[in-house]
């Protein structure tokens, strides 16, 4: 369930676990962690920011840290930060004395919109994003929206992707309403479209994959060039949108529209045609595949479906990304 600010602080006031700590990182630590006294009586885990943190040795940090905080299987741990934080304390409270309650504070509006709902954790590996995880859902995810002040510009867009994504899977008709920056009504309206769509397909089985739009070839974009090149989440995954719009034939409105909206919002892609087989490998090992081949979900203008597309198709969509890229 999504509360807005003064719910949220009356459920901080009042919950009734035998201890509670909260995982944070630097940067909410110095930016948000001041403002928000209901927290300060609690026990605090301190990571370092980005995505590099999302590893096991991180999680090592962590579970050592809720020991040493006193956590028993009565305890509440509290995730405080964006999509790397609530990933990591979903992931830590599902393990941690094989599970405790997790309750997420998302500060990013990425996490506000997708990354805190749901109950997808997870941890990276050296063979892909998001490869090690669980699915453990939080007893409750608070909204502070003061908190996204603190939040740089280029974030707040890379957020704005994925709020645009579930609004094209989930409700097309009111996707030309999604302008940004977004009302404060329109970041809980989503919100509570993901909720509602996850609640009935938590394990991902059905429905719940059309909030995958854009993440195959997004996830390859952020593997290759988040290190070196410094591209969000977010924004890897607008590129992939982009990129997957190709499988629907129809020259959609929101096809001209997005790719607008990208190249003048998102930073430009570092891709290069010398790049594609590396693309092509990457997405060939995404977890979302299965053995019969490689799936899309993707928004038809009769209806968001999932699709499968082979390699040659694939190929096909990264040469016409490029004379996008190029022109
Ligand atoms: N971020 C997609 C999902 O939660 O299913």
């Amino acid at each position: 369930m999504i509360h807005d600010s003064q719910s949220s602080k009356e459920i901080l006031r009042s919950l009734s676990y035998d201890r509670v700590a909260i995982v944070t990182d630097k940067h909410v630590e110095s930016l948000v962690w001041p403002q928000m006294d209901e927290l300060h009586p609690f026990s605090k885990i301190v990571i370092d920011p980005g995505e590099s943190s999302k590893s096991q040795a991180t999680v090592s940090f962590i579970l050592d840290q809720m020991h040493q905080a006193g956590l028993s299987r009565k305890s509440l741990l509290v995730g405080l930060g964006g999509g790397v934080v609530t990933d990591l304390a979903g992931y830590c409270a599902s393990i941690y004395m094989r599970g405790i309650d997790v309750m997420h504070i998302p500060t990013t509006l990425l996490a506000m919109v997708d990354a805190a709902i749901g109950g997808k954790t997870g941890i990276n590996t050296h063979w892909g994003k998001n490869m090690v995880g669980t699915f453990h859902t939080p007893v409750a995810i608070l909204y502070f929206p003061d908190v996204l002040q603190h939040l740089p510009k280029r974030h707040h867009k890379a957020g704005f992707v994925e709020a645009w994504k579930t609004t094209i899977m989930c409700k097309p008709n009111v996707w030309k309403e999604m302008e940004y920056p977004l009302t404060r009504k329109q970041i809980t309206d989503v919100a509570e479209t993901k909720l509602t769509l996850v609640e009935t397909d938590i394990t991902e089985k059905g429905k719940r994959a059309w909030l995958n739009f854009g993440h195959s070839f997004g996830h390859a974009f952020e593997h290759l060039y988040h290190l070196e090149y410094g591209l969000l989440h977010g924004e890897a995954i607008a590129w992939g949108m982009l990129t997957e719009m190709y499988f629907i034939d129809e020259n959609t409105h929101y096809r001209s529209f997005w790719t607008n909206w990208v190249k003048a919002n998102i930073p430009p892609l570092p891709y290069k045609p010398e790049h594609c087989n590396q693309v092509i490998e990457l997405m060939r090992s995404d977890k979302k595949n299965s053995a019969d081949g490689q799936y899309f979900a993707l928004p038809f203008p009769s209806g968001s479906k999932i699709v499968a597309v082979d390699e040659g198709q694939q190929r096909e969509a990264l040469r016409w990304l490029e004379t996008i890229i190029y022109h």
